[in-house]
This record gives structure tokens, C-alpha cells and sequence, in this order.
């Protein structure tokens, strides 16, 4: 595996790999889990070469959020992807992919303003403009996302699509199912912050997530379901609930009636100051 740190030597590497194949390229902040390995893994069945970036992008995190304590073990992450075969390590300094002067940001309207966007302003254009450089810098046929971050992925291909990003890009986002710990908790590098006691009341989240949608597909009232779900969140040691909500599953706009079509159920809740986020299909 090549690691590289500058646009110069990326270029080069990219370049390399090119000749010989596609690259899939998998975006990611570090502190790597089987979630991440899981998509590296997806990645090299589409392409003969993959990529994985870590970069903990400032732009998202707001300046109240955890950015400085965001967890950062480039050595560790280093050789669990090695071990993955994959060809090329793209870890960038702050200041090689915002250099002195940086005035641009890529903002996406609709998708991104209710749910996560509502809750943390400002997140989904840190997310965007940080994905479509690491496009423009990689330069991947294919780029592989985790459907964890269900509003990120609707985010990314709709900012794909609108901004014409190298085709066929735009037709080969994919998105992997959500890998979870035995108790069904989502992986998450934030999961490392919860105490031993926050840790089992956070498998509540999943649990009660699909007590909520058995109810609304036996005919329940969908407010009802959402606000006995908080309730239960709550009850089960959760400190608040950010947002609980029933969305259409492309547009994320929120429904207040049993789906018609695809549909998500989306939450994100506290434990103390860890925000812990999880999505699955209503069906
Ligand atoms: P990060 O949180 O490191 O996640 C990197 C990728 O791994 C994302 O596509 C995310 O959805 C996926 N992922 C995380 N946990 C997962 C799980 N349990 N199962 C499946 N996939 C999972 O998301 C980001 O970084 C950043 O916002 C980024 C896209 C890199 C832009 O900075």
C-alpha cells in the first residue's frame, strides 16, 4: 500500500493505478471499524484498485462539536488497511486540502436541511465540499459510502448529480448496509466514548427502532409510534432525542402517514454529550 500526503505524489499514484484498472475510492475520518473495513471490502469487488482517504474534515464539525477529541490512529488504520490489500492511502494535512485563503463550500439544498442538517448547521456543507474535492483529487470511477449516514449518502449523490462530477461517478455511489455489534448498536468510531452503562443502553436505539416499525406497519398512527419510540429512548438511559423521524427514503422529505413507497425511519439521540445516529428501511 502507497501512502500519500500531497496533491503532487497523489496525482502520481493515481495515475499508476489508473493504467491498469479503475479505482474505488472509500472516504473515511479514521479510526477505522469493521463498518469502514466492510466497505473497503465491497470496494475491491467493484474495482481492481481501491483507495480509502482519511481526512477528519474540520469543515463539518461545528465549533462546539467533538473535532479535537475525534479520535486519530493513522499507524493503526494504516495497517488494518493494509492487511485489506488495498493499493493507496490518501491522508491529507488540513492544510493540503484547505490551504490559506480557501473561500469555496458546495451546499446542497433540500436533502440536507431537515434530520442531521437541522440538528447540526452547517455539517452537510462541510460534508459536501470535503467529498467533491476528494473526488476532484482522487479522481475514482466508483466511491463507495455507508448507508449508516443515510441523509450524507442522499447529500453526495444529489451534489454528484447536480455538479456533473466526472461520469459515470454520479451513476456508481454505492451505498453498503449498516454493519452493527452483536446487540444490533451501529459501529461507530463515536461508540468508544460511551461509558460501560452508556454502552447497553445504547443497543436501545436499535431495538426500539424496530419496535417502532413493527407499530407503524400494523397500522399505528405515525406520530404515535415516533413519540412512544422517544419516550422509550429516554427511558432506556438516552438523554435526549435530537430527532425521531419517518422520511421517504430518496427524497428524506418526512411523512406523517404509513408509506407509500420506500420509506426510512431515522433517528438521532444523546447518551451525555455522544450523539449517536442509526436509520433502517420500513418495510
Ligand atoms: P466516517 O464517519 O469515518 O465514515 C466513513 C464511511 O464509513 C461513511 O461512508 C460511513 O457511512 C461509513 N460507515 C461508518 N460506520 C458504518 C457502519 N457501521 N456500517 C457501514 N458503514 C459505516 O462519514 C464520514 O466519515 C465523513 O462524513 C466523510 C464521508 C469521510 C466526509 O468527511
Amino acid at each position: 500500500m502507497q501512502t500519500v500526503t500531497t496533491l503532487d505524489a497523489l496525482r502520481d499514484a493515481t495515475a499508476q493505478l489508473r493504467a491498469s484498472g479503475e479505482i474505488a475510492l472509500v472516504p473515511t475520518m479514521g479510526a477505522l471499524h469493521e463498518g469502514h473495513l466492510t466497505l473497503v471490502r465491497e470496494a475491491a469487488k467493484l474495482a481492481p484498485h481501491v483507495a480509502v482517504s482519511i481526512f477528519v474534515n474540520p469543515a463539518q464539525f461545528d465549533p462546539n462539536e467533538d473535532l479535537d477529541a475525534y479520535p486519530r490512529q493513522l499507524a493503526e488504520d494504516s495497517a488494518l488497511l493494509e492487511a485489506e490489500g488495498v493499493a493507496l492511502l490518501w491522508a491529507p494535512s488540513a492544510a493540503q486540502v484547505y490551504p490559506q485563503g480557501f473561500a469555496t463550500k458546495v451546499s446542497v439544498s433540500g436533502v440536507s436541511e431537515g434530520l442531521c442538517g437541522a440538528s447540526r448547521p452547517g455539517h452537510f456543507d462541510g460534508v459536501a465540499t470535503v467529498v467533491a474535492k476528494l473526488f476532484n483529487q482522487v479522481q475514482p470511477e466508483i466511491a463507495v459510502f455507508g448507508e449508516k449516514d443515510w441523509q450524507q449518502l442522499a447529500v453526495i449523490r444529489r451534489m454528484a448529480r447536480d455538479l456533473d462530477l466526472t461520469l459515470p461517478l454520479a451513476d456508481r455511489i454505492v451505498g453498503v448496509p449498516t454493519v452493527r455489534e452483536a446487540d444490533g448498536l451501529a459501529m461507530s468510531s463515536r461508540n468508544r466514548y460511551l461509558s460501560h452503562n452508556e454502552r447497553t443502553a445504547a443497543a436501545a436505539l436499535p431495538r426500539e427502532m424496530k419496535a417502532a416499525i413493527a407499530r407503524i406497519m400494523a397500522g399505528e398512527n405515525v406520530n404515535t409510534a415516533l413519540n412512544a419510540l422517544e419516550s422509550a429512548l429516554i427511558e432506556a438511559g438516552f438523554t435526549s432525542v435530537d430527532y425521531a423521524a419517518l422520511a421517504d427514503a430518496d427524497s428524506l422529505e418526512l411523512l406523517n402517514t404509513a408509506p407509500a413507497g420506500p420509506a426510512r425511519l431515522l433517528v438521532a439521540a444523546r447518551i451525555s454529550s455522544t450523539r449517536l445516529i442509526d436509520n433502517m428501511p420500513v418495510e
